[in-house]
């Protein structure tokens, strides 16, 4: 069953709302198996895509890969992936994750390069912070992302979030900023 998204601010975004879902703009929605395609796959085995996400270190990216990993979170009550679609078109993945903790974390990959740099990450984080604010009671999210991440760094900045601490990431993969959003 898919999870309920309420409409919020108005952006060149879309959150699906049930029969709001403008299929014709850009919107995001929750992820179900039948959103996975080659465009996720090739996505995510982009090595220019995966550099800094380290789920794609731990285990190689296969459609089976994929289809348990959407499956895990259509069933897990405390994480949502949404998907962002350009007129129908799977273009990236937003996660949060530990939604039923005070702190919830919040991740993001666009796979077509030629859709970075024009705001739509910035776009998305602001679009998925608010829902995360009004849907869970929090007052934090927060974000690790690589250091050498710039982009990343940037859109996470420009959606309002603050580098709060550094760390070094999992499995000796350098260090990671802490970035967090408050309300
Ligand atoms: C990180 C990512 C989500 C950014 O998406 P995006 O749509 O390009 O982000 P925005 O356009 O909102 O960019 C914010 C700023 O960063 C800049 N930027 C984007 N990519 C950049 C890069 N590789 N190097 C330097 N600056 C970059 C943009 O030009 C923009 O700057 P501006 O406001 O001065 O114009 C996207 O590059 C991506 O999916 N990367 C692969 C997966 C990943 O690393 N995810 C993040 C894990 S924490």
């Amino acid at each position: 069953m898919e999870k309920n998204i309420n409409n919020q601010v108005s952006s060149r975004i879309k959150i699906f709302n049930g029969a709001d879902l403008q299929r014709d703009s850009a919107y995001i929605k929750v992820m179900s198996l039948s959103d996975i395609n080659t465009t996720y796959l090739e996505g995510m085995q982009n090595p220019e895509v995966s550099k800094f996400l380290t789920s794609t270190k731990t285990e190689k990216v296969t459609l089976e890969s994929l289809r348990l990993f959407v499956s895990e979170n259509i069933n897990n009550t405390s994480s949502v992936l949404f998907g962002f679609f350009i007129e129908e078109n799977l273009c990236g993945t937003i996660r949060l994750h530990n939604t039923n903790c005070q702190i919830v974390d919040i991740g993001i990959a666009i796979f077509d390069k030629s859709l970075w740099g024009k705001s739509w990450a910035t776009e998305i984080l602001k679009k998925v912070v608010l829902f995360a604010f009004e849907n869970y009671g929090i007052s934090h999210i927060a974000a690790g992302i690589d250091v050498n991440n710039v982009g990343s760094i940037k859109a996470f900045k420009k959606a309002g979030f603050t580098h709060v601490s550094s760390t070094p990431k999992k499995y000796n993969l350098g260090l990671a900023i802490r970035m967090e959003h408050k309300i």
